[in-house]
C-alpha cells in the first residue's frame, strides 16, 4: 500500500492527502477543477483552515504529493468528493457515481477502495460494488472495499483527523483490517471495525443526534422568548443534570454535514422518520424567527438598515456552505430591509461584502449571526459612534452585553425575551 489516490481535494481530500503523503506514501490527489490543482501543485490552498497550508506545504516540498485532474493506477483509491442535496432533499450521489466510475479502469488486483464521502447507509452495497465489478476483479478476493467516514470539525480538521477515533466499516474482514492498517499509519485514536453499512449509518446518525438536540434547543430558546428567562441559564442549570447535555441555541443549522445528513435517512425512511423530519423544520426555521425580532428591533424606523456580522456557518471558519446567514439575508432582501454584511474569514461570496466600517455606518441593527472570535474585541463605543440607531441582536450569545449595554446599545440575545 504506497500509493494512494486521493479523489477530491476538498476540505476533507486535501487534509488525507497531505497527512498520507508526510507519512511517506506517494499521493496523487485528484479534482476536477483545474484551478484547485494548481494551486495545490503551487503548495498553496484555496480553503482556509488552520494548519492546512503548512501541511500542504511541506507534502508538496517532500515530492510525495502532487495533484491532477485525473486518477492513475494505484494501490489505495480513497474518495471524498462532496455527497450535497438535490433541490428535493435528495442525497446527490453523482459526484460519488463519477469519481467511482473513473477509476474503475485503473483497478489492479489487490487495490483497496475507501469511500470517506458520507453516504447514505447501503451505498457501498447499492451504488460502488456494482460499478466497482465492471472492473472484474471480485471483492473480498482481489479487490477491497470500506467505508471510512470523517467526523473531523471545521476549524480543526488537522487535529481532529489524528486524533479522533475512527469508525471502519470493510466490505468483509479483509477490506476492514486493510483499511484500518492504512488508517493506523496516522490515526492516534481507536479504530473501530465493523460493516460498511452500520458504519454508514453510524456517521449520519451522529449528525442527525446533533440536528435533533441543536432542534431541541432551539425550540426552547423560542420558549425561553416567550416566557421571559434566558435559554443560556436554563441551559446552564440543565446541563448540571449528571445525564443530560442541552446542545446550543442558534440561527440555525448550515454546513455541508449537520443540516444535510438527516435528510438521508428521510429520503430512505419517509414514515419512520417523523422525528427527524420535524427537528430539521425547526432549525431550517429559525432564519425566519431571527427575521422577525431584526423586524420588532426596527420597527418605526423608516428605510432601515441591518449591519449583518457575519457569514460563515459557523465560527472562525470561511465555509458558507447552507449557512443560516445566507438565508437571513435573503429573507431580509425579501422583506425590503437593507443590509451591509462583513466576515473576516470568506473571501468569495454572492453576497457583497463590506469592511466593519462601513456595515456599522448609518445602521439601526447590528445582527451578530456567526460566533467569529474577533467579534468579541469589536468595541461598543467605537460602533456606537458610526451606527444610526444603537440596537444589538446576538443571535449566537458571544458579546460581553454589559459592555455593549454600557456604551447605551439597546441588547437582545436570541433565547432570551429581555433586552
Ligand atoms: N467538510 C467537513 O467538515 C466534512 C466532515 C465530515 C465529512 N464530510 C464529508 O466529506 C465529503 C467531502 O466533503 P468536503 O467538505 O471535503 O467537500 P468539498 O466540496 O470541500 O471538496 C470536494 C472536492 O471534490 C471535487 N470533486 C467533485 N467531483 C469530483 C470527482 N469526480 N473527482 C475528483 N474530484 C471531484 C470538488 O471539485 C471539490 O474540490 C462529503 O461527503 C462530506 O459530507 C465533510
Amino acid at each position: 500500500m504506497n500509493t494512494v489516490c486521493v479523489m477530491g481535494l476538498g476540505y476533507i481530500g486535501l487534509p488525507t492527502a497531505s497527512v498520507l503523503a508526510t507519512n511517506g506514501f506517494q499521493v496523487l490527489g485528484v479534482d476536477v477543477n483545474p484551478s484547485v490543482v494548481d494551486t495545490v501543485n503551487q503548495g498553496n490552498i484555496h480553503i482556509e483552515e488552520p494548519g492546512l497550508h503548512t501541511i500542504v506545504r511541506a507534502a508538496i516540498q517532500s515530492g510525495n504529493l502532487r495533484a491532477a485532474t485525473k486518477p492513475e493506477c494505484c494501490d489505495v483509491y480513497i474518495i471524498a468528493v462532496p455527497t450535497p442535496l438535490t433541490e428535493d432533499k435528495r442525497a446527490n450521489m453523482d459526484y460519488v457515481r463519477a469519481a467511482t466510475e473513473e477509476i474503475v479502469p485503473l483497478l489492479k488486483p489487490g487495490a483497496l477502495i475507501v469511500l470517506e464521502s458520507t453516504s447514505p447507509p447501503g451505498t457501498c452495497r447499492d451504488l460502488l460494488q456494482p460499478i466497482l465489478a465492471q472492473s472484474g476483479l471480485t471483492l473480498g478476493k482481489d479487490l477491497f472495499l470500506a467505508h471510512c467516514p470523517e467526523r473531523v470539525l471545521p476549524g480543526r480538521i488537522l487535529k481532529e483527523f489524528i486524533a479522533n477515533d475512527r469508525v471502519v466499516g470493510g466490505f468483509d474482514e479483509e477490506s476492514a483490517r486493510r483499511a484500518r492498517d492504512l488508517y493506523a499509519t496516522f490515526v492516534e485514536g481507536d479504530i473501530l471495525l465493523t460493516g460498511m453499512t452500520t458504519a454508514e449509518l453510524v456517521k449520519v446518525l451522529e449528525n442527525t443526534y446533533r440536528d435533533v438536540n441543536i432542534a431541541l434547543a432551539n425550540e426552547t430558546a423560542i420558549l425561553c422568548e416567550a416566557l421571559q428567562v434566558d435559554f443560556a441559564e436554563v441551559a446552564r442549570l440543565a446541563n448540571r443534570h449528571p445525564r443530560v447535555n442541552v446542545h446550543m441555541a442558534g440561527p440555525g443549522v448550515g454546513g455541508h454535514c449537520i443540516s444535510v445528513d438527516p435528510w438521508f435517512l428521510v429520503e430512505a425512511f419517509p414514515e419512520e422518520t417523523r422525528l427527524i423530519r420535524t427537528a430539521r423544520a425547526r432549525n431550517d426555521g429559525m432564519p425566519a424567527h431571527v427575521v422577525k425580532t431584526i423586524q420588532e428591533l426596527v420597527a418605526g424606523v423608516e428605510a432601515p438598515k441591518i449591519a449583518v456580522l457575519g457569514l460563515a456557518f459557523k465560527g472562525n471558519v470561511d465555509d458558507m456552505r447552507e449557512s443560516p446567514s445566507a438565508r437571513v439575508i435573503e429573507l431580509l432582501h425579501a422583506e425590503g430591509i437593507a443590509l451591509a454584511a462583513h466576515d473576516p474569514y470568506v473571501k468569495h461570496s454572492p453576497i457583497e461584502l463590506h469592511s466593519l466600517e462601513d456595515c456599522f455606518k448609518d445602521a439601526d441593527c447590528l445582527a451578530v449571526l456567526t460566533d467569529h472570535n474577533d467579534y468579541k474585541y469589536i468595541n461598543p463605543r467605537q460602533v456606537a459612534k458610526l451606527m444610526r440607531r444603537r440596537v444589538l441582536y446576538d443571535t449566537r450569545n458571544i458579546l460581553d452585553h454589559n459592555d455593549w449595554c454600557d456604551a447605551g446599545f439597546q441588547v437582545r440575545v436570541l433565547g432570551s425575551g429581555k433586552c
